[in-house]
């Protein structure tokens, strides 16, 4: 392990920062290094062979340049296809990030869930095996959006999105059914919680949110062990694979603990 340790987080574009937001509180000693794969998105638009061979050979070359001693796969799209490959590619530790199905189910009062995803993630075999697995009598909703990652990214950086294009990416997971009403719904994107405050707002009635990322971190932060004694700033870096010039550091710091990502 490095002293101090640095954990490359990897996302087709900004959602992978609500992520990094959770990681950074639970690990403020560690160096960051935030890669979104800008040129590839939106992930959820691509097939699954695809996603496969774009994402395994890059993360492969950011772990040479990068050396990092964690990778977290900030994007569900992703993680329900690659983990596997990328366990057996490379040696470094990894963490992804599955739809929460378990606890929603778990949680949920009335049984009616609803998973919140792209088209993509909604589709995988590995997201109908974990409602298979872990549905626990519930009536599980998948809702695959098209628009939403979209939408989130152009909120965060400043654009106008009407409360007409969230509502209808979100309008099918409330679903009343045999004297039911959804109550829990799973963002199964790093994007939705981007556009929480929205989401709660424009919700036909209230429902618990379940948002992976605080379970992320707290894996994230067990593989890497006790933090250190080394100082709170340990910096950032953020890398866009379509190699703009990011101009959103006054958004973005927040994500990263207050940091300037160089
Ligand atoms: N942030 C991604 C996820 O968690 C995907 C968004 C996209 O690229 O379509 O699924």
């Amino acid at each position: 392990m490095s002293v101090p340790p640095t954990i490359l987080l990897f996302d087709s574009g900004l959602g992978g920062l609500t992520v990094l937001r959770e990681i950074v509180g639970a690990r403020p000693d560690a160096h960051y290094v935030y890669v979104a794969d800008d040129a590839f998105f939106p992930y959820g638009h691509h097939s699954e062979e695809q996603i496969i061979a774009r994402v395994v050979p890059l993360v492969g070359e950011l772990i040479k340049t990068n050396t990092p001693d964690l990778v977290v796969i900030a994007c569900n799209t992703a993680s329900t296809l690659v983990m596997s490959h990328l366990r057996s590619a490379y040696k470094v530790p990894f963490v992804g990030t599955v739809p929460a199905i378990k606890p929603a189910c778990a949680s949920s009062k009335t049984k009616r869930v609803s998973v919140l995803g792209t088209k993509g993630t909604v589709k995988r075999e590995y997201t109908r095996k974990l409602i298979h697995d872990f549905a626990l009598g519930c009536e599980v909703t998948l809702v695959g959006s098209a628009e939403l990652a979209s939408l989130a990214e152009s909120a965060l950086s400043g654009n106008a999105v009407s409360d007409a294009d969230i509502s209808a990416e979100l309008a099918p997971c409330f679903v009343e059914h045999g004297g039911a009403r959804t109550d829990t719904i799973v963002l199964a994107c790093t994007h939705y919680p981007l556009l929480l405050d929205r989401l709660i707002k424009l919700a036909p009635w209230p429902v618990d949110w379940i948002d992976p990322a605080p379970a992320i971190a707290r894996r994230a932060s067990d593989l890497l062990g006790p933090p250190g004694n080394e100082s709170d700033e340990a910096g950032a870096e953020m890398i866009f694979t379509s190699r703009r010039q990011h101009t959103l550091s006054q958004a973005l710091m927040p994500f990263f603990g207050g940091r300037v990502p160089a």
